[in-house]
């Protein structure tokens, strides 16, 4: 369900390193809060699985673990996001300087929080090679801290869950130096302002979600 902008006005952009609990996050908000998840990950695999042109493209760029192209990204973001609805969560979105100035312009009169979610990068290689989800990426596992109840099926769907292509070892190494190089810049971009709120991604997963709750009611 959308919401409109007669109702609660709040919109959260999720930055933080590969594996570090953003799909899950917004998953469970957009599920228990009404929250809208979009994220630019998914919407690109989802080109992937359509096999045009522009599907083949970005899957060798997804699959070498760096980033696509600014301008592919936003129009992506602006087909699949209306302005006039709140509660939107921008799961992986902006990746760099550039697009979060393009999204400052674009998001203008919308208020929004940006909540950073802190993981160490020793961190990241053992989530990702034990996560698993659906194809659809709406349903996200991971085989140490919270495996499906039957073996390789997705609890809610019974879909087989799958493992992502860029979640090979050699290629999360090199996602987590793009984070590094183009995305944590963002985190001085936006950390003076008032709408910046950093959290321990290494907590459990109802503790993250009690933080992320904790930001939205103080300041909405
Ligand atoms: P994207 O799909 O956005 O991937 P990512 O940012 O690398 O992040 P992940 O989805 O891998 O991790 P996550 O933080 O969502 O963690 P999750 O919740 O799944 O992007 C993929 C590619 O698309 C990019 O490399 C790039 O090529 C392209 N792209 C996307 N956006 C772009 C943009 N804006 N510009 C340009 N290119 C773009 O959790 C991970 C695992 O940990 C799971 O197994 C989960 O169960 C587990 N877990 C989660 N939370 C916890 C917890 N608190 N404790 C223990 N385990 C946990
Ligand atoms: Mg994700």
């Amino acid at each position: 369900m959308l919401l409109k902008s007669t109702e609660k006005k709040i919109d959260l952009v999720f930055i933080g390193m590969p594996g570090s609990g953003k799909g899950t996050q917004a998953k469970i908000l957009a599920d228990t809060k009404n929250f809208n998840h979009v994220s630019t990950g998914d919407l690109l695999r989802k080109e992937i699985g359509k096999d045009s042109q522009l599907g083949k493209d970005v899957k060798e760029v997804i699959a070498s673990g760096a980033l696509v192209s600014d301008e592919l990204v936003l129009e992506l973001l602006k087909t699949n996001t209306d302005y006039s609805v709140f509660n939107y969560i921008y799961d992986g979105f902006p990746r760099n300087v550039t697009q979060a100035k393009a999204f400052s312009k674009y998001h203008e009169l919308k208020p929004f929080n940006v909540i950073y979610f802190k993981l160490d990068g020793r961190k990241v290689v053992e989530r990702l090679s034990n996560r698993r989800m659906t194809p659809d990426g709406k349903y996200i596992y991971n085989l140490i801290s919270s495996p499906p109840k039957v073996r390789g099926k997705c609890d809610i769907t019974g879909v087989d869950l799958i493992q992502r292509s860029d979640d090979r070892e050699e290629v999360v190494r090199k996602r987590v130096e793009i984070f590094e190089i183009e995305t944590s810049p963002l985190i001085s971009f936006y950390s003076e302002s008032k709408n910046f709120h950093e959290i321990d991604a290494e907590l459990a997963v109802n503790s993250v979600t009690r933080e992320i709750l904790k930001i939205t009611e103080m300041t909405h």
